[in-house]
């Protein structure tokens, strides 16, 4: 029996975590805490939600005396923390939003874990799921370990960096049992339509114009949701206190290339000629110190504990595009309403 406690559950990874964990653990208390911002949706939990072994709580991270009570009154065995601000392009546009979720949210939650789990550290566990955005950019060659220095460049890289050295200050100061994963860019279901993939999607179905930052040439490794959610579950039930983990997909392309394979895709989904999805793609101004290139190299979590990644990329863009032409409803309903004033300012003037 452990009671566990997701933060960011109602968000596109967590989600995925919370489903896993809910599915596969049933004498798991799973608690998901979530301020259902505009990239939390309670939608994504629908199959789940009902299950004897799941709650969710609707609370802020920023809150610290919200959080410092639950803690006293849930006690609970282990944090697995996603929350956060996620997408670059809206760090840019408002980084203080970042600083007061990412950086001063997790210390919340770590402070408030102390307080609660004083003189039992040994049998609790603070994990923190992070990003390899927190090392740069690569040039050509190379790939990010566990031991490649941070250096961040986006105001979302630089707070997702702070709050891993926060929680590394927490495990080597105070003792408490923290482990860290740096996971490269996820693609799958119930991702919010202004990341590249799911943005492109919808704007391919549309037939609206597909943004690409500069001339395409970014590189970014792309890992599939559902094996990050195992690699989560493998990493929190097996690693040593204090360790961290790269995850990735071994699996990197080219902005440009991988628009081309889903026009291709969507081409075939939706009965369009050959290349006629591709006419979308428009060539827009670049994003602001964006980084070249991102590879992540996840042999120490293959090595140890025997993690893979499970699909193809073709596979897993392919059942990505399926779900979200099957699930109309749930695109119509998050670009609705302020998706529409974030998408006009985002690219009216690129
Ligand atoms: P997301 O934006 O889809 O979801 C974030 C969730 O956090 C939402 O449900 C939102 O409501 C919630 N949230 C935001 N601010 C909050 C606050 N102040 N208090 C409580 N809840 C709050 O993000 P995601 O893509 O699912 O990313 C989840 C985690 O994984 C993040 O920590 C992110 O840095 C990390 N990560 C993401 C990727 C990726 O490719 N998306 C890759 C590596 C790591
Ligand atoms: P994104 O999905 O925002 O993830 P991240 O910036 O965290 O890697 O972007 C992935 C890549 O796609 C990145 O190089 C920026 C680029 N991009 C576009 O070319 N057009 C877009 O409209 C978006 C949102 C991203």
């Amino acid at each position: 029996m452990k009671k566990i406690l997701i933060t960011g559950g109602a968000g596109f990874i967590g989600s995925h975590v919370v489903r896993r964990f809910v599915n596969t653990y049933p004498d798991y208390e799973i608690v998901n805490l979530d301020a259902l911002t505009y990239a939390g949706n309670l939608a994504n939990l629908g199959d789940i939600q009902d299950k004897d072994n799941y709650r969710f709580v609707k609370m802020d991270i920023t809150d610290a005396p919200a959080i410092s009570e639950l803690f006293e009154q849930e006690d609970f065995d282990a944090v697995i923390h996603l929350a956060a601000e996620s997408h670059v392009d809206r760090s840019i546009a408002d980084p203080t939003a970042f600083v007061m979720t990412n950086v001063i949210g997790t210390v919340n939650l770590l402070n408030a874990a102390r307080e609660n789990w004083k003189g039992s550290y040994d049998k609790k566990r603070f994990y923190h799921v992070s990003t390899d955005e927190v090392y740069g950019a690569l040039g050509e060659e190379g790939m990010f370990t566990e031991t490649t220095s941070y250096d961040p460049h986006s105001p979302y890289s630089a707070s997702k960096a702070s709050s891993d050295h926060f929680v590394r200050a927490y495990h080597d100061t105070y003792g408490m049992d923290c482990v860290i994963s740096n996971c490269s860019n996820n693609y799958g279901s119930h991702h919010f339509p202004e990341k590249l993939i799911p943005l492109a999607i919808n704007n391919i179905k549309n037939n609206k114009p597909v943004p690409v930052y500069g001339k395409g040439e970014n590189v970014r490794d792309w890992l599939w949701v559902e094996d990050h959610a195992r690699a989560i579950d493998v990493i929190f039930h097996q690693s040593k206190t204090g360790d961290t983990y790269n995850i990735g997909g071994h699996n990197e392309w080219k902005n440009i290339d991988l628009i081309h394979l889903l026009c291709e895709i969507m081409d075939q989904k939706l009965g369009r000629a050959a290349g006629e999805s591709a006419k979308l793609i428009t060539y827009v101004t670049d994003r602001a110190g964006h980084d070249l290139r991102y590879a992540i190299d996840s042999s120490k979590l293959q090595k140890q504990l025997d993690w893979v990644p499970s699909l193809q990329f073709e596979e897993g863009l392919a059942k990505t595009v399926d779900w979200y032409l099957q699930n109309e409803e749930w695109l119509n309903n998050v670009t609705s309403g302020n998706y529409q004033s974030y998408y006009q300012k985002q690219y009216e003037n690129k």
